[in-house]
C-alpha cells in the first residue's frame, strides 16, 4: 500500500517535471502546443490551444509560433500543414494515425469516381492529404449538413471515408443522393444500442450526446448529435444538468473541468481511442527536444488539398486564418 502510494507522488513528481522541462522548450523554440480534446488529461492541461481538428488547424493559422507540436493524429497534422506551410509542425509520436482515415486509398475513390463521373467528392477530414486533393470538398462533423447542402448543383456526392457520418448527412440531406464509403472509426462503433438504453434507464435525467461516427441504431437514440466541438457548446447551453457522453472518453476530462455543477457518465468504458493515447508528457518533450517528427504536405498534394480545405472553410464562413476560439 505505501509503496503504491510512493509510486503514485513519484508519478505526479516525474509528471510536473516534464511539464516544466516542455514549458522551457518551447519558449526556446517558439512553439504552440496544440492538443485536441480526446488527449490525455496531462496532456491537455499543457495546451495552449484545444479544440476539434478544424478549429485546431484554423488556430494553427493565427498562432505567433515558429513551430507546431500538434497532440493529436496524423491527419489533424498533415491539415495544420497544408494550412501552415511555412510554419513547422510536429506530430510527437509518428505512429499516431486514425484507422479510419486509412479506410480510404487514392486508387480506389478515383474508380468510384469513374463509376459515378457526375458525383462530388465530398472527404471528412478524417482523411489523408492526398485523398483531399482528389476531393472537391471537405467537411468535419460539425458542417457536413451544410458542405453537402452548399453542392446545389449536385445530386451526387460520394462521401468518405466514413459511412456513419455519411448515413448522418443523407438522413437530414434527403434531396440528394450520398454514395456511402464502407468506412467507420474502429472505437466509435464499440458502443452499442443497448449500452445507451441501459445508461438511459441508469441516469433517467441524463441528456444523451453523441458523435455522428457512432452506428445509426445508437445516435437513434440519442438525444443531440454533434461534433466534440459542438458538445462543449451544447452542454453548456443546456439547461440539463446530467449527460451521458457517446464519444471518445478523453472528451470527459474538459467537460467536467468547465462545468462543475453537471454530471457527465459515459456508457461503456471503451470507448478509448488507441493511438490519440500514445501521446504522452515525455513524447511530447522528446518531440520539442529533438524536432521530431516532421510533418510537411509540399507541392502539387498540398496546393490540391489546401482548395478542398479552402472551400470548405469559405462555406462554413470561415477562412484559413480566421481566429477561433479553443474549440
Ligand atoms: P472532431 O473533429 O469532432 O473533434 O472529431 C475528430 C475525430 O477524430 C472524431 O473521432
Ligand atoms: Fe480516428 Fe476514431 Fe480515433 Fe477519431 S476516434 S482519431 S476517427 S480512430
Amino acid at each position: 500500500m505505501i509503496s503504491h502510494i510512493y509510486k503514485k507522488e513519484d508519478d505526479l513528481k516525474y509528471k510536473e517535471n516534464l511539464k516544466k522541462k516542455i514549458l522551457k522548450l518551447k519558449k526556446e523554440k517558439h512553439a504552440v502546443i496544440i492538443v485536441h480534446n480526446y488527449q490525455r488529461d496531462e496532456v491537455q492541461d499543457i495546451a495552449d490551444i484545444s479544440g476539434d481538428s478544424l478549429a485546431l488547424s484554423q488556430a494553427a493559422v493565427e498562432a505567433d509560433a515558429k513551430v507546431i507540436v500538434f497532440c493529436g493524429v496524423d491527419f489533424m497534422a498533415e491539415s495544420a500543414s497544408i494550412l501552415n506551410p511555412d510554419k513547422i509542425v510536429l506530430l510527437p509520436v509518428k505512429e499516431a494515425g486514425c484507422p479510419m482515415a486509412d479506410m480510404v486509398t487514392v486508387e480506389r475513390l478515383r474508380e468510384k469516381r469513374n463509376k459515378y463521373p457526375d458525383a462530388a467528392v465530398v472527404c471528412y477530414v478524417n482523411s489523408s492529404a492526398q485523398i483531399k486533393a482528389e476531393s472537391d470538398i471537405c467537411c468535419t462533423s460539425s458542417n457536413a449538413i451544410q458542405i453537402v447542402q452548399s453542392l446545389k448543383d449536385c445530386k451526387e456526392v460520394i462521401f468518405v471515408p466514413d459511412k456513419n457520418l455519411g448515413r448522418y448527412v443523407q438522413q437530414n440531406v434527403p434531396d440528394k443522393n450520398i454514395i456511402l464509403w464502407e468506412g467507420f472509426c474502429p472505437t466509435h462503433i464499440r458502443v452499442s444500442k443497448e449500452e445507451i438504453l441501459k445508461a438511459k434507464t441508469d441516469h433517467s435525467e441524463a441528456e444523451v450526446v453523441a458523435h455522428p461516427e457512432c452506428n445509426p441504431d445508437v445516435l437513434s437514440v440519442s438525444d443531440h448529435i454533434c461534433s466534440t466541438g459542438g458538445m462543449f457548446k451544447y452542454v453548456k447551453a443546456s439547461k440539463s444538468k446530467e449527460f451521458i457522453i457517446v464519444t471518445e472518453s478523453g472528451m470527459l476530462y474538459r467537460l467536467r473541468k468547465d462545468n462543475p455543477d453537471k454530471k457527465f457518465y459515459v456508457p461503456t468504458d471503451r470507448l478509448v481511442c488507441p493511438t490519440m493515447k500514445l501521446t504522452t508528457l515525455g513524447w511530447v518533450a522528446h518531440s520539442l527536444e529533438a524536432m521530431e517528427h516532421e510533418i510537411r504536405i509540399s507541392g502539387d498534394i498540398r496546393d490540391r488539398a489546401y482548395k478542398a480545405l479552402e472551400r470548405m472553410l469559405n462555406v462554413s464562413g470561415e477562412k484559413p486564418g480566421a481566429s477561433l476560439a479553443g474549440y
